[in-house]
């Protein structure tokens, strides 16, 4: 059996008294798309601080690509391939957008004009070309999240954690940003952990789904077996998504 891509295991994360995340183990196998998805507070983004270097977890660890990664530095864990995009969007507000792109791109090109060739290379992928000039101050909540997501394309990973890319899109753009999820996986082969509140966009595209409540996860498992099971509905869906129904999400 090959090595997972990604793998957490039994991770612990405490601030204070509070217990963020309690004996989490998951996988990610590669070329696959992933959903991590509960409750807010659930401890989902706290999982991403501890697999992507922003936090040392309590206890626990995690390999990429069967090395262990658990405490390097976001940096390095960046340039073994792993990345991730922020719940709230941080672009450099007073560049432009093909500039927010470079800033990525520089983690491997050796040169301007090599950074240059990727990070057009990149816009065109995100649908951003015709906004490279324009501020990322000045962006839609839209294009915003989808430059979070050309940002770190940029670095060229081998696998991205997105956390709530999709949040605050309307429906047009939600189904951009799956048709961008689907087209990075499927085109240009990068393995997928997806952070999302948006059923109905992450549930059609998603080979698994892992469920964290109250910081433990629990349940794992198809679209399908995840939507039908009793104790995700109680904590989590309840009335508001089903395989059939088209319900929004209640956050946005
Ligand atoms: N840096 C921190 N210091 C103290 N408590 C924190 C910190 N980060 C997260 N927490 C707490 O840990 C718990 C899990 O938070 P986390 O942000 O991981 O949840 P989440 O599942 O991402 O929620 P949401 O869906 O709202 O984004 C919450 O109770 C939160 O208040
Ligand atoms: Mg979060």
């Amino acid at each position: 059996m090959p090595k997972p891509m990604l793998e957490a295991k039994n991770l612990t994360m405490k601030f204070g008294n509070l217990t963020a995340s309690n004996n989490v183990s998951f996988s990610v196998d590669k070329g696959e798309i992933v959903s991590l998805i509960g409750p807010n507070g659930a401890g989902k983004t706290t999982i991403f601080n501890c697999i992507s270097g922003f936090y040392k977890p309590f206890s626990g660890r995690v390999y990429f690509e069967g090395k262990d990664i658990t405490g390097l530095s976001p940096y390095k864990i960046t340039s073994m391939g792993l990345t991730r995009t922020f719940q709230i969007v941080k672009p450099l507000k007073e560049m432009t957008v093909k500039e927010n792109i470079l800033t990525g791109a520089f983690l491997r090109a050796s040169s301007r004009s090599e950074a240059e060739k990727i990070a057009d290379e990149i816009l065109k992928i995100t649908h951003l070309s015709e906004k490279k000039d324009v501020l990322a101050g000045s962006l839609t909540t839209a294009d915003k999240k989808r430059l979070e997501i050309a940002r770190v394309l940029a670095t060229k990973p081998k696998m991205i954690m997105l956390d709530e890319a999709m949040a605050g899109l309307n429906q047009t753009e939600t189904k951009e940003a799956m048709e961008l999820c689907l087209n990075l996986n499927k085109q240009h082969g990068i393995t997928l952990l997806i952070v999302e509140h948006v059923m109905e966009a992450i549930m059609p595209i998603s080979n698994r789904v892992i469920v964290l409540n109250a910081g433990e996860k629990i349940a794992e498992g198809s679209p399908e077996e995840i939507v039908n099971n009793e104790e995700v509905i109680k904590a989590y869906l309840g009335e508001r998504y089903h395989a059939k129904s088209k319900q929004t999400n209640r956050r946005v």
